[in-house]
């Protein structure tokens, strides 16, 4: 079962139709399939519904993940209340799978699993394109083991999880690391100094033409100003607002003649109906 979306187009995204950009108009055919969800094929409905099955598992969830606060004591919350505040919604997650579709990465990074939602339809997608590696990160082992039970259910060959403060795992990895990125979801440690401490950490590891996309871009004042640095840095050719989402292109083999940005805003008008509105400015 599919939640219903409404999309508004505005002159300057619709405009992306007419652009002869490859790279752009890839962009624009996977943002159009998640609106029109008609564009998907059977198998790619079938796997999102066994990613969906997943979730209303953990929604329904009674068991019990712990964690640790600030001052070190452990508390613990039923599964399906982490699931509910935490894992991206079902949208944003076929946006993931859409794009992922699209541009088909080869290694693909991720700092927050969580319960493993966002990966799950991330690693549906390189499944059906029988390409992709899946790399995330969570200090949580609580969480990561529901995690890695979960993304067997999909393809767990694709994955690999890594456990620990991203602070301490990221830097160590990266400098083992013999590929480079060509997708990457930073969803976590949502603070300005830390996000942009990341992005600066996987610059040198990002492939031509890849896709970055941050979470929360609007969660704080220092998401904002951390998005703002972000988007406006030197490795970044354009970007896409969807004002909680943020995607970014980096290293573009064919950049824009002027560096552009496409805010496309999100707009919840009820918790189970979301609406996504676009409006575009350059
Ligand atoms: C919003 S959740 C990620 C949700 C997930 N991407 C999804 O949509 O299914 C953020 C996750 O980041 C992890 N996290 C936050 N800060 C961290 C850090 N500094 N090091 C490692 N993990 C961190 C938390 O444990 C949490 O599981």
């Amino acid at each position: 079962m599919l939640s219903r979306v409404k999309w508004c187009i505005d002159a300057t995204f619709s405009s992306l139709s007419f652009c002869n950009e490859l790279h752009l108009a890839q962009f624009r055919k996977a943002f159009q399939r998640v609106k029109n969800k008609k564009k998907f094929s059977e198998e790619e409905l079938e796997i999102i519904r066994q990613v969906l099955t997943i979730r209303e598992e953990l929604l329904l969830s009674e068991d019990k993940i712990f964690s640790h606060n600030n001052k070190g004591t452990e508390t613990e919350r039923p599964v399906k209340e982490e699931c509910r505040l935490s894992s991206l919604a079902h949208e944003w997650g076929l946006l993931l799978f859409s794009l992922i579709r699209q541009f088909k990465p080869a290694h693909s990074l991720e700092l927050g699993t969580n319960l493993g939602v966002s990966g799950l339809y991330q690693v549906a997608a390189m499944k059906l394109n029988e390409k992709g590696l899946f790399y995330t990160f969570d200090a949580n082992s609580s969480l990561l083991s529901i995690a890695k039970t979960n993304f067997k259910k999909i393809d767990g060959r694709r994955v690999k999880v890594t456990a620990g403060m991203f602070q301490n795992t990221l830097p160590v990895f990266l400098n083992e690391f013999k590929h480079q990125f060509d997708f990457a979801l930073i969803d976590g440690h949502h603070q300005k100094g830390p996000t942009i401490n990341y992005f600066r950490q996987l610059t040198p590891c990002l492939a031509k033409n890849s896709i970055l996309v941050f979470d929360d871009i609007r969660w704080n004042r220092e998401m904002q100003e951390a998005w703002e640095e972000i988007y406006n840095s030197e490795v970044v050719d354009y970007s896409f607002d969807f004002s909680k989402l943020g995607i970014c292109v980096c290293k573009s083999d064919r950049p824009l003649p002027h560096k552009k940005y496409f805010k496309i805003i999100f707009k919840l008008i009820s918790a189970n109906l979301p609406v996504i509105r676009d409006i575009g400015r350059d």
